[in-house]
C-alpha cells in the first residue's frame, strides 16, 4: 500500500464525490514511473498459435509466442497493477462486434453487426448509438475495457479496402454516426477508441504512403469528421494512423496530434498509435503520442522511455501526463467503477436482432423497375442464383472481423493454411432459407452460379430470378477496380438475358460498376449485412421490411471520374493480405479533390455519377412542397413531405447549401417515417459548422456575408426544393 493513497475503506480515487480528473490524478500519482509506463506499452493479447494450423516459416517468432498470462485474447494488453487495484488493460477490436479473427480466442464469439457503410446508410444516428451499446455490452461482458472502434476516415476512394469499417464520404454524416456508435459503446464502460487519425483514406502502401493535402482542405473534410465525432462521442481515446500527412508520420505529428487534437479540440483522453505506426521515440513524445501500440516484429521505441526520462530527454511530467489521460479516460466512462470481466451476460437474441434492424436500415434498393419488389404474392416460382446465398452472407476481412454468433464459413477456393484463414468468411444467415420460410408457397431452387449457363437455365423457368452477387474485401487491400470477381458480371448479364424479372442482390464493402444495370429489374445494395443478413435481405424483398437506407457514398460510373483514376502505389503484383508494406518504398498521395470528397468532386467536374449520395428507393413514393427559407444568422429550411404511395416507408430528406463560390455540402437531413397519404411539416437547421470556411491565414473558422445557394432533395445533385438564404458574416 502506497503511504497517503489509502482510505479507511480503500483507495482515496475512490471517492465518486470527486470529478474522473481529479481521480486519475490521485490514482496515477500513486504510480511508480515503471507502473506509469507500462501503461504506455501495451503487448500483443493474443497468438497465432492459437490458430492451430501449421504456420508457414515467414510467421515470425513473435507470433508464435502463447499469449500473455492474464490476456483474454484481444490486439492490446497491459497486465493489471494489483497493488493499487487498478485493471489490466484489454483491448479488443472493433467497430462491427467484438472482433475474433478466428485466433484470438478460440472457441468463442459474438454479436456480427452489418459494415459501418450499412449503419451509416440508414442515417439513423438513434441506431448508431444502439449499434454501439450491443458492442459496448458485449465488451463488457467477455472483460474488454477498451474497444478499438470508430472508424471515421472519410471515403475517397471506393476501391479502398476498408471503407466497410468507415461511415461515408461526407464529414457531417460520418460525424454524427460515428460519434453515436462511440457514445453508445462508452455508455456501457468501455473506453472506445477513434480511428485512424488521420487520411488513412487507402490501404495500398498504408504504411509509408504521404497524403498530401493543404491546411484548409484537410480542416474542412478528414479532421472535420474526426472534429464532430470526437465533439459527439467523446472516445477516451485517439488511434493515429500508419499514414504520413504532409511529411511527417501521423503518429508524430505536432500540428495533428499537439495542435489541433490536445490543443484546440481540447481533447482530454490518450493517444495511441496503430499497430506498428511508431517510428520514433523522442519525436513521438513530443508530438503528442501517449502510447505505442505492440509493434509486432519492428522496433519498440518505447522500450526506451525509462532511459529517456532518466537522461532528462523526456520530462518525468511527461510521462505522468501520458499515463494520467489514460486513467482519466477509464475513470470518465465508468470502466473503473464498473469493471468489465469475462464471464458476463450476453443477450444474444436482442443483440441480433439489433444486427437486423441495421441491416434492414441500411439496405439501399438502388433500382426497383416495374416494383419488381417486394416479390408480389403471384410469385410462384424463384431461382436464387450464386453469392453462397444457400449458406450465409458476406462480412469484411481483417483485425475488425467476427466470429458470429450462429457460425461463419470460409471460401477458402482450394487455399490451406494461412491463406485459407485469410480468405472470405460468410456468417451463416442463409438468405435462401430466409425466403423459404417467408414463403412457404413459393418453389424456391438454388444455383451457386459457377455455371452462368446453367445458372440461366435455370432461371428460364421461373417468375423471377435473384442473383446474389459478391466482392470480397480485407484490411491492407484495395481493390483493383470497381467490378465483381468470380465473372459475376457475366453471370448476372447470362440470367437477365433470359430472365426478365431479375433482381440483383449485392453484398460489397465498397460502390461497384454494373455493366449489367440496363437489363435487370432492381439492385439491393445489402453491403455486409452482418449475422442476421440472410433474414434481412430476405423481409426486405418480401416486403415485410421496407428500405429505407441512402447511399453514404458516391457510386462512380468508372474509375475515370475518380480524383485519382489509378490508385497511387497500386501494385497487382502484391495482392497478398497483411503482406509487409513497410517494405515498399515511400510515395506521395495527392489530394487534388481537398475538401471536395465525393459527391462535392462530382458537382465540381460536372459528372453523373452511376448512383450519387444520399440516393435510394423506397416501396413508396414522397412529394416535396412549401419551401420556407430562413437566413440570418442561421440557416433554417422548412417543407410539407407527404406520402403519395401505397404503403408506408421512411424518407431521408436532404437539406444542401453552397457557400457561395464553393460546392454544395450536406448540412443536414430528416429521416421522416410517413403513412400512406400522410404529410408532415419538416424542419431542418443547417449544423452551422457546415456553413463556415477554415481560413488557413487567419487560422481559424469563418462564414462570409452573402446569399447562400439551397436545395432540399432525395440525393446529392437531385434539387427536389430549390431556394436561397442571405447569412450574416460569422
Ligand atoms: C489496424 C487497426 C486495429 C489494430 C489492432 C491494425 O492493423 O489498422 O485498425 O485496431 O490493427 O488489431
Amino acid at each position: 500500500m502506497v503511504q497517503g493513497v489509502c482510505l479507511a475503506e480503500g483507495h482515496a480515487w475512490d471517492d465518486k464525490a470527486l470529478s474522473p480528473d481529479q481521480r486519475a490524478a490521485k490514482l496515477v500519482d500513486a504510480m511508480t514511473l515503471d507502473e506509469q509506463i507500462a501503461l504506455l506499452r501495451p503487448v500483443d493479447g493474443a497468438s497465432l498459435a492459437s490458430l492451430g494450423i501449421q504456420l508457414p516459416p515467414s510467421i515470425p517468432a513473435w507470433m508464435r509466442q502463447p499469449k500473455p498470462a492474464g490476456a483474454i485474447g484481444s490486439a492490446g494488453y497491459v497486465p493489471a497493477i494489483p497493488r493499487l487495484d487498478f485493471p489490466a488493460l484489454q483491448e479488443s477490436d472493433a467497430g462491427l462486434g467484438v472482433a475474433d479473427i478466428g485466433y484470438l480466442r478460440p472457441g468463442d464469439a459474438a454479436t456480427a453487426l452489418p459494415s459501418s457503410l450499412a449503419l451509416a446508410a440508414s442515417f439513423d444516428t438513434g441506431l448508431a448509438r444502439e449499434a454501439g451499446s450491443v458492442i459496448g455490452a458485449e465488451a463488457h461482458a467477455k472483460g474488454f475495457n477498451v474497444q478499438l472502434a470508430g472508424g471515421a476516415d472519410l471515403i475517397r476512394d471506393p476501391r479502398n479496402g476498408r471503407n466497410f469499417e468507415y461511415a461515408s464520404e461526407d464529414p457531417l454524416l460520418t460525424g454524427d454516426m460515428v460519434g453515436e456508435e462511440i457514445a453508445g459503446i462508452q455508455s456501457k464502460h468501455i473506453v472506445s477508441t477513434i480511428k485512424h487519425y488521420v487520411l488513412n483514406d487507402q490501404e495500398t502502401g498504408r504504411t509509408v504512403l504521404d497524403a498530401r493535402i493543404d491546411e484548409a482542405a484537410l480542416r474542412e473534410s478528414d479532421l472535420l469528421a474526426f472534429q464532430v465525432a470526437i465533439e459527439r462521442g467523446h472516445p477516451g481515446a485517439v488511434m493515429c494512423s500508419y499514414n504520413k500527412v504532409n511529411g511527417n508520420y501521423a503518429c508524430e505529428s505536432d500540428f495533428l496530434l499537439n495542435r489541433v487534437l490536445k490543443g484546440e479540440w481540447e481533447f482530454p483522453g490518450w493517444v495511441m498509435s496503430d499497430w506498428g505506426a511508431v517510428h520514433s521515440l523522442k519525436q513521438s513524445v513530443d508530438a503528442g503520442l501517449d502510447q505505442e501500440s505492440p509493434q509486432g516484429g519492428d522496433p519498440d521505441y518505447f522500450a526506451g522511455l525509462k532511459d529517456a526520462v532518466t537522461h532528462g530527454d523526456i520530462p518525468r511530467e511527461k510521462v505522468r501526463d501520458m499515463a494520467y489521460r489514460i486513467v482519466r479516460a477509464l475513470f470518465a466512462v465508468g470502466a473503473m467503477d464498473d469493471r468489465p470481466a469475462p464471464g458476463g451476460t450476453i443477450d444474444k437474441v436482442a443483440d441480433a436482432a439489433a444486427a437486423q434492424r441495421v441491416a434492414e436500415a441500411g439496405a439501399v434498393l438502388l433500382k426497383n423497375d416495374g416494383q419488381l419488389l417486394p416479390l408480389h404474392e403471384s410469385v410462384k416460382s424463384i431461382a436464387i442464383i450464386g453469392g453462397h446465398a444457400d449458406i450465409g452472407v458476406l462480412s469484411g476481412g481483417g483485425s475488425s472481423q467476427v466470429t458470429p454468433y450462429g457460425g461463419s464459413f470460409r471460401d477458402a477456393r482450394g487455399q490451406t493454411g494461412i491463406a485459407a484463414f485469410l480468405s472470405p468468411v460468410y456468417d451463416l444467415s442463409s438468405p435462401l432459407k430466409a425466403l423459404q420460410a417467408l414463403r412457404p408457397g413459393t418453389r424456391i431452387v438454388f444455383d451457386d452460379g459457377s455455371d452462368p449457363q446453367r445458372a440461366a437455365e435455370l432461371a428460364r423457368h421461373v417468375d423471377v430470378a435473384l442473383v446474389f452477387a459478391v466482392k470480397p474485401q480485407i484490411e491492407s487491400l484495395d481493390a483493383p477496380d470497381l467490378s465483381l470477381p468470380y465473372q459475376q458480371d457475366a453471370l448476372i448479364d447470362a440470367v437477365a438475358t433470359v430472365n426478365h424479372h431479375t433482381a440483383v442482390v449485392l453484398e460489397t464493402g465498397n460502390p461497384v460498376a454494373m455493366p449489367w444495370l440496363p437489363k435487370v429489374k432492381a439492385v439491393l445494395e445489402a453491403w455486409y449485412p452482418g449475422q442476421r443478413g440472410g433474414e434481412a435481405i430476405a423481409s426486405l424483398l418480401d416486403g415485410k421490411a421496407a428500405p429505407a437506407g441512402r447511399l453514404p457514398v458516391t457510386f462512380p460510373a468508372g474509375t475515370a471520374q475518380l480524383p485519382r483514376p489509378a490508385i497511387p502505389g497500386f501494385d497487382p503484383a502484391r495482392q497478398v493480405p497483411f503482406e509487409g508494406a513497410g517494405r515498399l518504398s515511400p510515395f506521395p498521395v495527392d489530394y487534388p479533390e481537398g475538401s471536395n470528397v465525393g459527391y462535392r468532386w462530382f458537382e465540381k467536374n460536372k459528372f453523373t455519377p452511376l448512383f450519387p449520395f444520399g440516393y435510394g428507393l423506397t416501396y413508396t413514393h414522397f412529394a416535396y412542397s412549401h419551401l420556407l427559407v430562413k437566413g440570418g444568422q442561421d440557416l433554417q429550411v422548412s417543407f410539407k413531405l407527404a406520402n403519395t404511395g401505397r404503403t408506408a416507408g421512411v424518407e431521408v430528406a436532404q437539406l444542401y447549401v453552397a457557400v457561395p463560390g464553393r460546392t454544395h455540402r450536406l448540412v443536414g437531413w430528416a429521416k421522416v417515417d410517413l403513412k400512406p397519404g400522410e404529410s408532415q411539416t419538416v424542419t431542418i437547421t443547417a449544423d452551422p459548422r457546415f456553413l463556415a470556411s477554415y481560413d488557413a491565414t487567419l487560422h481559424r473558422w469563418t462564414r462570409l456575408a452573402g446569399v447562400y445557394d439551397v436545395y432540399v432533395g432525395k440525393a446529392a445533385g437531385v434539387s427536389t426544393l430549390h431556394g436561397s438564404a442571405t447569412l450574416a458574416a460569422q
